[in-house]
């Protein structure tokens, strides 16, 4: 995309974005909450135009191309996606009806083929024991993992997902960055964003990072130059301690400013 800003009002959501994905490549976007990042992910998905500048999304370009025959080419998973699945829907007929670009089943007929990619997709995502299950009776890491099998449903070029950990425990976020690891790793895969909060929750195997802060690029490009101590800082507007062990990410507030507030008693400080 270029140059693309998103206005509501008088609040610009996103400021004059520049931005390209390549084949092959596995993006995490960070940055403080508003900072634009659903946005962003929603014009990259069609699911909103811009206000000024050009969205080129898989070699089209927004405004001037069908985005019902766009969208079924994006996978997408997002909590305002997961939040329109009626409760009572089957796992099954959630990951299923991604082939037709909605979220409860009607009258659309699906066929065998269909159905047996939505059983495979169910199985690779750990969740095929819950297939009748309806939707509204899994556990919040059951449902990531269906929302994930329904984004992919399709067979996207690009897979988005918005906050894919958000909400789960240790274990469940353990075994999420792992399958998302596994998918990063694989060169039939799709281009891949990924919206989080946290360093921790970026999987092994991505490859760039954008920072977003109010509506602006901080830093953008591969991951290692993207993630430093410095641009994190600047990014959350506090001192912020990038560490990286054995490939995964963490970040510590600087341990002054950390325990400048709350030190009643003067004590080591200092690693
Ligand atoms: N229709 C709208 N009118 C005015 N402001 C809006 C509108 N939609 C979104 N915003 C604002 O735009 C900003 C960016 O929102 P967005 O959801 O993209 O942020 P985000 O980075 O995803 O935040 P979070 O980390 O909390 O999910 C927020 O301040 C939000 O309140
Ligand atoms: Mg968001």
């Amino acid at each position: 995309m270029a140059s693309v800003s998103v206005q509501r009002g008088s609040k610009t959501l996103l400021d004059s974005i520049d931005w390209q994905v390549a084949e092959g490549e596995r993006w995490v976007i960070l940055g403080p909450n508003g900072a634009g990042k659903t946005t962003l992910l929603q014009i990259a998905g069609a699911r909103v135009h811009p206000t000024t500048g050009v969205a080129g999304i898989l070699e089209e370009v927004m405004g001037a191309v069908d985005v019902f025959e766009l969208r079924p080419r994006i996978g997408l998973a997002s909590a305002s996606l997961t939040s329109q699945i009626p409760s009572h829907e089957s796992v099954l007929n959630v990951i299923v009806t991604a082939a037709y670009g909605v979220t409860g089943r009607w009258r659309e007929k699906y066929d065998q083929m269909d159905e047996s990619r939505a059983r495979q997709l169910a199985a690779g995502w750990g969740v095929a024991g819950l297939i009748n299950r309806p939707f509204g009776s899994l556990s919040e890491g059951e449902r990531k993992r269906v929302q994930i099998a329904r984004a992919l449903m399709t067979d996207p070029e690009l897979l988005l997902l918005d906050e894919p950990a958000a909400g789960l425990d240790l274990g469940g976020r353990e075994d999420l960055l792992q399958r998302l690891g596994t998918l990063a790793k694989d060169e039939e895969a799709p281009a891949m964003v990924l919206v989080t909060h946290h360093l921790e929750e970026v999987p092994a195997g991505f490859t760039h990072a954008m920072l977003l802060r109010e509506g602006a690029i901080v830093a953008a490009g591969p991951l290692d130059d993207v993630l430093t101590s410095r641009n994190l800082t600047e990014t959350f507007s506090l001192p912020l301690h990038i560490h990286k062990d054995n490939g995964r990410f963490t970040a510590t507030a600087a341990v002054e400013t950390a325990s400048a507030d709350v030190r009643d008693t003067p004590g080591p400080s200092g690693r």
